[in-house]
This record gives structure tokens, C-alpha cells and sequence, in this order.
């Protein structure tokens, strides 16, 4: 019998590599994804250390097209996958600017890509397969505006914003597979505070590498995602930015979201827009 087999997005680089890393030991084969073939050469060579007996592949995915997203698709092919890490993320990048088919940047790619990837792949989910939502602790200051004007916004609000809408698509998917008969569960988690890639300011920088937790702990509460019960949420034990892997409550600004039950909804308008051709790429 062929072994299980994961997807880790973004699982070239800090907390998705290191997920990857402990996947491949307990067993997986592992499909990771990004955009730089040098990032996924010295991924690919660090797995292969780490667990030889794994087989792993890269492809290249970029999230801010959803054609890519497609190509994604497509390549897999009729396989079936156990598990899904949504894990890439877009750390809060200046100034504005859209994803290719138009949405603001930290929006499409943390969010509607891996909504849309999620959604264009859970029929070649195995019966147990299990999809993990990674979010952040900045998600509980979010207001909920999503994909509302974001032109006027910082791309930190879009970042938080982004960052709840995968909370939100989290819970409602859940409820979607589960109306729906289908074996596949869905959890959520957040790394804390945690230093991967490098990004940001100086002090940004000089903050991660005095006070963050290395990219190994980080992934814990991921980890922890993968395999756990369903419809929970990860996070980090201390203050939920640093520690071991604990559950932690879904913060009130994904309750007050689901509450006005409409992120999903223009969440999909958008994609439904998209694939109906009314939404084209430049
Ligand atoms: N580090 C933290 O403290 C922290 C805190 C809260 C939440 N998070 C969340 O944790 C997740 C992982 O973050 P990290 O800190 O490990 O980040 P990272 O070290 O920067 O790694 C990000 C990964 O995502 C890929 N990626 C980035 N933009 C992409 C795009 N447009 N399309 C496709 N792939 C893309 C990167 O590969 P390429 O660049 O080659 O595409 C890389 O593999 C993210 O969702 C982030 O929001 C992190």
C-alpha cells in the first residue's frame, strides 16, 4: 500500500519546512511547495537528511495567481492526499499592490488561494484526510473588514484581516465537509512568535532574533494540528507566542465573523467569479 502522502504550502521555509521535516519522519511522503527553486533545492536537501525513506517533491506554486494554483491541481493529477498544511503565507509586504486576478496582496495569497486550493482539491481528499489552517495571533485584532477597500488600508490591517478570514474559512469548510458526508476534518494553529524567514525592518529583525522561538518550535502547534482531534486550534503555550503546543479558544473576532457570515460567502462569490470567467487575469 502506497504511503500517505502530504501537502505542505510554503513547506520550503521556516515553520512549513520544519512541519515538513516532522511529517517525512512519522511517515509521509511530502509534496511542499513555493515560488524559489534555490529555497526548495536547500529544503529538498535538508529533508532528504532528515528523513531519507521519505519521498518528497517540490512544485512550484505561487499563490497570488490562481492559475498557479490550477497548474497545482493539475499536476497532482487523480492522487489522493491525507494531508493539506495551508501553511504559505505573505508577511505584511509595502506598498499596496494585488494579486494577479486582483486582490489585495495578503488577502489573495494567505487567503482566497488557499481557500480556492483547498477547495479545488478536496475530492481527491482520502477518506480521513485532514486540512490544517496555519493563522496567526494577530488574527484576534482583526476587525473582520475583509476584502472591503483595502486601497486605503495598511497591508498590516490586510495581513490580520487575511490572517482571520483563514480562522473563518477554517470553521465553515469544516461544517461544509460535514454537511456533506465527506471524511475529512479540519483544524487550525498559530506558531506564536516565531523566527523563520527573514522579512521586515531592522527591528522587526532585531525583535525575532532577541525574543522569537526557532522555526522548529514554532511548527509544534502545526504539528500538533496534523494530527489531532478535529475543529480545534493550536497555539503556543506561553502568552501564545512562545512554548510547547497547546489549544487555544478562537479569538472573539472569529466569532463576531461568523456571526456576519459574510467572509465566506464573498469569499467564494469572488472565486465563483473568477472561475465563471467574469474575473480575468491582467
Ligand atoms: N513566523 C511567525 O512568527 C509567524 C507568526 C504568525 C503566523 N505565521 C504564519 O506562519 C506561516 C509560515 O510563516 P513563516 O514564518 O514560516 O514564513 P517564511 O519563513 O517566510 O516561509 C514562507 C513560505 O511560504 C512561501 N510563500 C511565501 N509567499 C508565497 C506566495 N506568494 N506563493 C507561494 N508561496 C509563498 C515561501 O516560499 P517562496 O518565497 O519561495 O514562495 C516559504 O516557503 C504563514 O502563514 C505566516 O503567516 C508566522
Amino acid at each position: 500500500m502506497s504511503k500517505k502522502l502530504a501537502i505542505v504550502t510554503g513547506g520550503t521555509a521556516g515553520i512549513g519546512l520544519e512541519t515538513a521535516i516532522a511529517l517525512a519522519k512519522a511517515g509521509f511522503d511530502l509534496v511542499i511547495t513555493g515560488r524559489s527553486k534555490f529555497k526548495a533545492e536547500l529544503a529538498l536537501e535538508r529533508l532528504s537528511v532528515a528523513a531519507s525513506n521519505a519521498k518528497v517533491e517540490w512544485v512550484e506554486l505561487d499563490l497570488s495567481d490562481l492559475e498557479s494554483v490550477r497548474f497545482f491541481s493539475r499536476w497532482l493529477g487523480i492522487r489522493k492526499w491525507d494531508l493539506l498544511v495551508n501553511n504559505a503565507g505573505a508577511k505584511v509586504e509595502r506598498p499596496f499592490k494585488t494579486t494577479k486576478q486582483g486582490f489585495e496582496w495578503h488577502i489573495g495569497v494567505n487567503h482566497i488561494a488557499h481557500l480556492f486550493l483547498s477547495q479545488v482539491l478536496v475530492n481527491r481528499g482520502r477518506d480521513g484526510a485532514r486540512i490544517v489552517f496555519v493563522s496567526s495571533i494577530v488574527a484576534r485584532r482583526s476587525a473582520g473588514t475583509v476584502l472591503n477597500d483595502y486601497e486605503s488600508q495598511s497591508p498590516g490591517v490586510a495581513y490580520r484581516d487575511s490572517k482571520l478570514a483563514n480562522l473563518v474559512t477554517a470553521i465553515n469548510l469544516g461544517k461544509v465537509l460535514a454537511e456533506n458526508n465527506l471524511d475529512i476534518t479540519v483544524t487550525m494553529a498559530h506558531p506564536g512568535f516565531t523566527r523563520a524567514s527573514a522579512y521586515g525592518t531592522k527591528l522587526i529583525r532585531a525583535a525575532e532574533i532577541v525574543l522569537a522561538q526557532p522555526a522548529s518550535k514554532g511548527a509544534k502547534p502545526v504539528i500538533s494540528a496534523c494530527f489531532s482531534e478535529a475543529d480545534v486550534y493550536w497555539g503556543p503555550k506561553y502568552f501564545q507566542l512562545w512554548g510547547p503546543p497547546t489549544q487555544v479558544n478562537l479569538p472573539e473576532s472569529v466569532v463576531s465573523a461568523l456571526d456576519k457570515g459574510d467572509i465566506w460567502s464573498d469569499s467564494l462569490g469572488e472565486i465563483r467569479r473568477y472561475l465563471a470567467g467574469e474575473l480575468r487575469p491582467d
